[in-house]
């Protein structure tokens, strides 16, 4: 439990919006009182995930999660109590006693999982590759190779680069000082080589090393550079990365993305380049919302993390042929089916984003990737351009084919004529003529996406469950719990209610599990505290679960006043429908026994009286 005083948290949390604290990870909307976004904690297609600013709480209606800016922070960035109190005072910037923090912080239990020792190795690994870089004669070489290249001593130390000495036993001797020597954990980290023996030797040596973080910024694994002109440097590759291990997706994890997210946020836009370095020395330029992937195509997951922080991605690959295929590829993959909007930054003569900050200063840097974008179609006009003979009639006419149709895919009108117009003065064509054609191809495309549709449709059909007779596995919302919802609503805003409650000689039985234990937390929670908020109790409960359920009830919309008769209404329906509640549940769970057997004609007879029971309590 914490041990930052009471009045600490209730300042900061006074001092705080969720809105604004939100709103640095996720895009937030209005609409009427609340901000609506797609949720971050699970995959969300349509807004389901909203905040009030009048409550100071959030809610998910889709995967139910919620609760307030404390509990918000814990669970995106995978935070102590402390801590993410620590983080909203950062982030409100709201001064406070660091030693209180400090304090509560050190009494936190050290996690023993496997988990938490890999991230443990990781850090260690970390300090120690990044230590041999610094201070050691070992690293000398390493370190002048990237002086050389340009990157300064600050931005080494941002990234926590490192290198791996030539000594092979190295690493494992400094873990075994640490008392890091659990060695299931050790193969598991993929920091050693894969041998049988049980000798542990380090996989990188002479390379540099570069930490790769997760969205939380902990080290989860490295990328190495080979940097040593050797007899056989041609047969290594230029890169290694760890392997995957529980801690560490390829396909998940976006280089920098740590860092960058407070500057994507702010920006309102994201820049994709293909190499660390390229991140790093945009970063040294002042570009803060960089990031880069493994080395491979974008994927799906990256897309889906990316969307939760902005919908603006600027592709700044490397100049050469094969960054202007990956561009394209990344754009179509992109564009398919989300709501991006794309720009490019083709970097001019072979060059990478890295090498034009070298060869031309990081001023022409930024004001090339500030001024000298290309919108996606004239990106994707120069595309295919680059092999056509534009003199050869046959080429001539494909090109221009191939623009229309990606014209077609273009919502903008404004975007299509400027493009239109473009055609006509370079190839001396009607505008009429181009229209016509661009038509046609909008037409033909809304056919295949149409058919597309239905195919999907018809293969969920065929995939679907049979139709059973009665889904019961989604209780309706009966009037019962309702009753208890808003009794609970009334009970955690409503200091009075507890006084009408204590009078009250019924019995106090809920239907649902969560809610009865919401109903002794508060219990204890009421007799515990002098003074009582709806935010503080949301701190009070011990887990993420009851959060979410109480933010949900709290959720719910009521009128300021509790009117006359209110709650003792609420308490008739709960006490009274306990029967025909119970009589429900029992038949629910025969009638699932009844399918497991297999028996049908009892569940057809189980099915109807269901239907009777709940109609009955419907009539109630
Ligand atoms: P420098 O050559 O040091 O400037 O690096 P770079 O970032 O310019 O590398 P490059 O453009 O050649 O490659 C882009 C990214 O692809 C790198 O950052 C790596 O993530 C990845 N990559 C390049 N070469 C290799 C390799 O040999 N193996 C692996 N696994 N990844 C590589
Ligand atoms: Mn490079």
């Amino acid at each position: 439990m914490s041990r930052i005083p009471e009045e600490t948290i209730h300042a900061i949390r006074e001092q705080t919006d969720i809105v604004q604290i939100i709103s640095q990870y996720l895009q937030l909307r209005k609409s009427g009182q609340n901000y609506f976004a797609s949720c971050p904690f699970h995959d969300d297609k349509t807004p389901s995930f909203s905040v009030s600013e009048k409550k100071q709480i959030y809610h998910c209606f889709s995967c139910g999660r919620g609760g307030n800016v404390f509990s918000f922070l814990q669970e995106i960035d995978g935070l102590t109590f402390v801590e993410a109190v620590g983080k909203t005072a950062e982030m409100a910037d709201i001064k406070v006693d660091q030693a209180v923090f400090d304090q509560a912080r050190q009494s936190r239990p050290k996690a023993d999982s496997t988990h938490a020792k890999l991230l443990s190795v990781y850090e260690k690994a970390e300090h120690f590759y990044h230590h041999i870089l610094m201070n050691t004669q070992a690293g000398e070489e390493a370190y002048q190779y990237l002086i050389d290249r340009g990157m300064s001593k600050e931005s080494i130390e941002t990234f926590k680069i490192g290198f791996s000495p030539p000594q092979r036993q190295a690493l494992k001797l400094y873990l075994d000082n640490e008392d890091l020597n659990d060695s299931a954990v050790l193969k598991k980290s993929g920091l050693f080589s894969d041998r049988d023996d049980d000798t542990f030797v380090d996989r990188f040596s002479n390379r540099i090393l570069f930490p790769i973080k997760d969205k939380r910024g902990q080290t989860v694994a490295f990328s190495g550079r080979a940097f040593l002109e050797t007899e056989n440097s041609h047969r290594t590759a230029k890169y290694m990365n760890s392997p995957e291990t529980e801690l560490f997706n390829k396909r998940r994890i976006l280089f920098n993305y740590d860092k960058a997210r407070p500057a994507i946020r702010r920006e309102g836009e994201v820049v994709l380049f293909e190499g660390f370095m390229d991140v790093i020395s945009a970063w040294e330029a002042g570009v803060k919302n960089g990031i880069a992937t493994m080395g491979t195509s974008l994927t799906e997951e990256q897309v889906r993390v990316l969307d939760k922080a902005t919908d603006h991605i600027v592709l700044a690959y490397d100049g050469d042929s094969a960054g202007m295929e990956a561009t394209k590829r990344a754009a179509d993959f992109v564009s398919k089916e989300t709501h991006f909007s794309i720009e490019v930054a083709s970097f001019p003569e072979n060059l990478d984003p890295d090498d034009f900050i070298q060869t031309r200063g990081q001023e022409a840097f930024k004001e090339f990737l500030s001024h000298g974008r290309d919108t996606l179609v004239s990106f994707l006009m120069k595309y295919h351009r680059r092999d056509v003979n534009l003199k050869n009639e046959s080429e001539r006419l494909k090109y221009i084919e191939v623009v229309l149709k990606e014209l077609a895919r273009v919502t903008s009108a404004v975007e299509r004529e400027l493009y239109l117009n473009q055609l006509k003065d370079e190839f001396d064509l009607s505008l009429d003529a181009l229209k016509e054609q661009l038509q046609m191809f909008v037409v033909e495309q809304q056919n295949a996406r149409r058919k597309e549709k239905r195919q999907d449709k018809q293969n969920q059909q065929q995939e679907a469950e049979p139709t059973v007779v009665f889904h019961h596995n989604k209780p309706a919302v009966t009037s019962l719990i309702r009753a208890e919802k808003a009794l609970l609503h009334r009970l955690f805003t409503q200091d009075e209610v507890w006084s009408v409650l204590s009078a009250s000689e019924k019995d106090l039985i809920f239907s649902e599990q969560d809610h009865q234990l919401l109903y002794l937390i508060y219990d204890e929670y009421y007799h515990s505290r002098e003074e009582r908020s709806l935010q503080d109790f949301l701190d009070y409960l011990p887990d993420e679960k009851l959060k979410s359920k109480a933010s949900e009830i709290a959720w719910i919309s009521m009128s300021d006043d509790i009117a006359p008769g209110e709650i003792e209404d609420y308490l008739n329906v709960i006490c009274d429908r306990q029967p025909l509640e119970n009589q429900l549940k029992q038949k629910q769970m025969e009638l699932k026994d009844a399918q497991r057997s297999g028996d049908k004609s009892r569940q057809q007879s189980l099915s109807i009286e269901i239907i009777n029971l709940i109609k009955k309590m419907k009539s109630k």
